[in-house]
């Protein structure tokens, strides 16, 4: 069975709809710990609140990536709890190589935005400002870049006259809690292959 380990620094609403998804039997994994940056994350009460392990990771110096002492933890808590699949939700910083030295085409992302487009922070700002009729959420694999790893799946959202930076990212995550499980249910059927730049799905 596929062990999930995710790491996020806020709400976590996408891991909770892994959560749900496992509990409802959509899902064949299991999620081994649940890791934040932040002391008082909301995730973190939602991973023990399931009975899972959950652990705060100090990670200063650094404000926007994870290295040095800290990132070795987390190789450290992810290794020992067996972690197969490293699911970032939320998480506000950049890994780093070590973490992806550690553990190869094994970590994958949900962007709030129709990847390439719109990477980085705030992409729901971002498609607003920009004039986008329609943007969405991707689940991808993570690189060294930010937000360009290979995409697994995208769905899309229109964006609305009238919406707000907050209507819009509310309509995305609304997607991304069907995106995330989605993609989860294709690795943990084995039916994702990497070629290149390109995931290819199989039936
Ligand atoms: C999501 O919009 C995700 O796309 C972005 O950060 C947000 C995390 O939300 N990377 P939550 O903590 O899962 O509720």
């Amino acid at each position: 069975m596929l062990s999930i380990a995710i790491l996020g620094s806020g709400k976590g609403s996408n891991a909770q709809s892994i959560i749900d998804a496992i509990k409802a039997g959509t899902l064949n994994a299991r999620i081994v710990c649940v890791l934040a940056d932040v002391q008082d994350a909301f995730i973190l009460d939602r991973a023990r609140q399931n009975g899972i392990p959950a652990y705060y990771i100090d990670c200063a110096p650094f404000k926007t990536k994870l290295e040095g002492a800290a990132e070795q933890k987390v190789i450290d808590i992810l290794k020992k709890h067996g972690a197969d699949l490293i699911v970032l939700a939320g998480f506000m910083r950049m890994v780093k190589s070590g973490l992806l030295r550690a553990f190869p085409g094994k970590i994958i992302n949900i962007h709030p935005a129709l990847l390439p487009n719109f990477p980085g922070l705030h992409s729901w700002k971002q498609a607003l400002d920009g004039g986008a009729k329609v943007t969405g959420c991707t689940v991808h694999f993570v690189d060294e870049g930010m937000d360009t790893g290979p995409i697994i799946l995208q769905k899309e959202v229109p964006v609305l006259a009238g919406d707000t930076p907050e209507s819009l990212h509310a309509r995305i995550q609304v997607q991304e809690h069907i995106a995330y499980p989605e993609a989860l249910r294709l690795i943990s059927e084995g039916r994702l292959r990497i070629e290149g730049r390109r995931v290819v799905v199989t039936n």
